[in-house]
């Protein structure tokens, strides 16, 4: 891409900054991609960096600190292959600050919805989590019963609850339990949790966790709420939110989508 500068001359200048190429509902990728270039090149001057795009996100001159993180940078150049994956990055920052937060509190890690492992494994490799005294739970159902209503998830069936646990196969503190939340959660789950990220695309099972896992986030702990503010999950952002307030807590709503809340 190029842009003019505040001088209004012409000379070609890159621009800098992460640029993922989804955007959910969008029709026309082609007049979208073409909007975007032609918004992005009236920047001027030194506005034309700090650029992200993608996940419904366009912001400019913007630090973009994990960027300069080379730990989490690596593992997401190992772990995102696809331009889904590549292009939530924000997203998966904000699971590495909780999760790095959650750090300097006791507890494990759990992530109800864990699908193929993606985020989950940045954060194992960008906090060294195999040599941590903690166990990260990633529970999922990695199968649909038939005529089920959950979100199509385009890898869900087959073998990828093998697929999964081999992806961390090196890891003997990740466990990847399958079944039903909250259902299995009675079968197993940890007795106090840290860090908690939750992302089922569905009302009942991101209450039913919520209700299990609540009282055992240490204080201080971090819960992320995945898909929280965006509107096509409107529904589990006003269950969500009442809950919360039932309890004294507030959401806040992250530019990422997610919802955030501090125990
Ligand atoms: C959007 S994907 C999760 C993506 C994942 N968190 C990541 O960061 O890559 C949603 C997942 O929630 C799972 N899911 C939906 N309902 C569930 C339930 N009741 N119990 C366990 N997993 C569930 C689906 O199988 C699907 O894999």
């Amino acid at each position: 891409m190029q842009n003019e500068n505040e001088a209004g001359d012409a000379t070609p200048r890159k621009m800098t900054g992460w640029f993922g190429p989804t955007f959910f509902g969008v029709r026309d990728r082609a007049r979208f991609a073409a909007g975007l270039e032609q918004m992005l090149g009236t920047l001027g001057g030194g506005w034309a960096s700090g650029i992200f795009t993608g996940d419904n996100l366009i912001t400019f001159s913007k630090n973009l600190s994990f960027l300069e993180d080379e730990a989490f940078m690596a593992a997401v150049a190992r772990h995102a292959t696809n331009e889904v994956e590549r292009s939530i990055v924000w997203r998966t920052a904000v699971l590495y600050w909780a999760a790095r937060n959650g750090l300097r509190r006791p507890g494990d890690f759990v992530e109800c919805g864990c699908y193929k492992g993606t985020s989950a494994r940045i954060l194992c490799d960008a906090l060294d989590f195999g040599d941590l005294p903690r166990r990260y739970w990633l529970y999922d159902l990695f199968e649909y019963p038939p005529g089920s209503s959950h979100t199509r998830m385009p890898e869900i069936g087959g073998d990828l609850y093998e697929r999964t646990r081999a992806r961390f196969a090196d890891l003997p503190n990740v466990w990847v339990v399958k079944g039903s939340v909250p259902e299995v959660l009675h079968a197993g789950a940890p007795r106090q949790v840290a860090f908690l990220h939750i992302d089922m695309n569905a009302v009942a099972p991101e209450i039913g966790a919520l209700e299990f896992f609540f009282d055992r986030v240490s204080p201080g702990g971090i819960i992320v709420l995945d898909d929280y503010g965006y509107q096509g999950y409107r529904d589990q952002r006003d269950a969500e939110r009442a809950w919360f307030a039932a309890r004294g807590c507030h959401v806040l709503e992250l530019p990422t989508s997610q919802g955030l809340i501090i125990r």
